[in-house]
């Protein structure tokens, strides 16, 4: 089983561009299948959960082709509308084809993609969306037999939470349908912006989009064109991380540092040193750094729950106590017993964390829990004093691309091998 081993201690320097959004990247793709013709999508990151989105749209009856970080989907014969169990078993977001299906074909059979390592991650927001549109939803030992009498009729969606995916899905089903649909309580994170974006360039009618009521005037039909993903601002804080945990000099480039709103103040207040130039961000870190007073998750536009993790390495060597509150997902704390494991002294109760800093981290055998729980491990091994082995990495390979080549890129010495040193058990 692959797994990374991380010689810690060394300072990180340098800069890298910052890879696609994955977030982006798969609402983007579910949407090229309702769109019809061929769609060029720029900046696609090369990860498993874009290689499972695209055996999804293959499976619909797509024809894709690579070429580097472009995707090419061509819709055109693709009419498809059941998506088999494994592929929903293999990622959970594939819930996002939902409303792309339904708005296309006016029919859809999926599967209850089940919980993940975060949570529960129901999707119950998804489907009551899908009612409101006149969905007819038939839920049967796990299956969902869904259908359309004739066209999608556009309604006002009300979220009781801002719920990323149950927005992306009311985008997709209500852009090709009768009538304007208005969402109340929408999230407002930058890839549904990069989701509205791409689908108004497709010819639909969306307004709004990044606040929290989006009005979509439903169309006929959308016609698919190029479109570059937006960066992914959880890669790009993670590299700074490793910066800030370092005493180095990262600087990430091709970002929307506007996207970071939420992080970069936190970075400063662990004494880092944060610089923005138009789309590149710049962090010189103290050789030690302060403790984060309190830090609660928030959706967009407060700290991502996504940067939760990670961040929590940089607690746990700082000088003082931090309080980590995980407002998002219920069971989000499944890297903490790992980083115990490398000297951490970490208290938990419920969604609270309380982070005491200590003088270093100590290398040790650990387990990703999760993609980014995963990289919260790497990150610690980067400054942990020894050897860290992090196995279980195919879930960070889910969301990092060419996570080990960038970080050595910045001067990190971690390389990634097939057998496992210590005796951690694959997950
Ligand atoms: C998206 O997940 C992201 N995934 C997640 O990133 C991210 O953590 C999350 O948004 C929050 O920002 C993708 O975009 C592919 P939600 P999503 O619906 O859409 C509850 C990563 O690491 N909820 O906003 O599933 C849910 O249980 C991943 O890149 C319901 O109760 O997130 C959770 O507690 C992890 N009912 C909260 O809302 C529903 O129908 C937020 O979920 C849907 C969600």
């Amino acid at each position: 089983m692959a797994s990374f081993v991380i010689n810690g201690g060394r300072r990180l320097s340098g800069s890298l561009v910052a890879q696609g959004s994955k977030n982006s990247a798969l609402p983007i793709l579910a949407a090229t299948y309702l769109v019809s013709g061929k769609s060029v999508i720029h900046n696609c990151p090369r990860l498993s959960d874009v290689e499972s989105t695209i055996k999804i749209l293959e499976n619909l009856g797509c024809k894709i082709e690579r070429r580097g970080t472009d995707l090419v989907i061509d819709s055109s014969s693709a009419f498809g509308f059941e998506i088999p169990e494994d592929l929903m078993r293999e990622m959970r977001s594939s819930v996002i084809f939902l409303g792309a299906i339904l708005a296309k074909t006016g029919r859809a059979v999926i599967s209850t993609p089940g919980g993940c390592e975060i949570g529960l991650r129901p999707i119950d927001l998804h489907l009551f969306a899908m009612r409101k549109l006149g969905v007819t939803i038939r839920e049967e030992h796990g299956r969902l037999e869904c259908s359309v009498n004739k066209r999608l009729k556009g309604t006002k969606i009300t979220l009781t939470f801002p719920s990323v995916g149950a927005t992306e899905n009311a985008i997709l089903a209500s852009s090709v349908s009768e009538g304007t649909t208005t969402i109340i309580n929408a999230a407002r994170e930058p890839e549904i912006i990069d989701l509205c974006n791409f689908l108004n360039k497709c010819g639909a009618k969306i307004h709004g989009g990044g606040e929290s009521i989006i009005v979509i005037e439903g169309v006929k039909k959308l016609t698919a064109t190029e479109h570059s993903v937006i960066c992914d601002r959880i890669a790009a804080a993670t590299y700074l991380f490793a910066g800030a945990l370092t005493g180095g000099d990262i600087s990430v480039k091709n970002t929307v540092p506007a996207h970071l709103g939420g992080i970069l103040p936190i970075l400063e207040e662990t004494g880092c040193e944060v610089s923005v130039r138009c789309n590149e961000i710049r962090l010189k870190a103290p050789l030690k750094l302060n403790r984060i007073d309190k830090l609660i998750t928030q959706p967009y536009p407060g700290f991502p729950t996504d940067a939760q993790a990670p961040i929590m390495t940089l607690a746990t060597v700082a000088r003082g106590t931090s309080v980590i509150v995980e407002n998002i997902f219920e069971s989000r704390f499944k890297h903490v017993p790992e980083l115990l494991r490398m000297g951490a002294r970490i208290r938990t109760e419920g969604r609270v964390a309380v982070v005491d800093g200590v003088e270093r981290l100590y290398g040790a055998s650990v387990v990703s829990p999760d993609l980014r729980g995963g990289s919260a491990l790497v990150l610690a091994g980067l400054t942990a004093i020894g050897v860290t082995e992090v196995s279980g990495i195919k879930h960070i390979d889910r969301g990092y691309e060419e996570f080990e080549k960038n970080l050595c890129m910045l001067n990190a010495d971690i390389v990634r091998t097939k057998k496992s040193y210590g005796n951690t058990k694959e997950k």
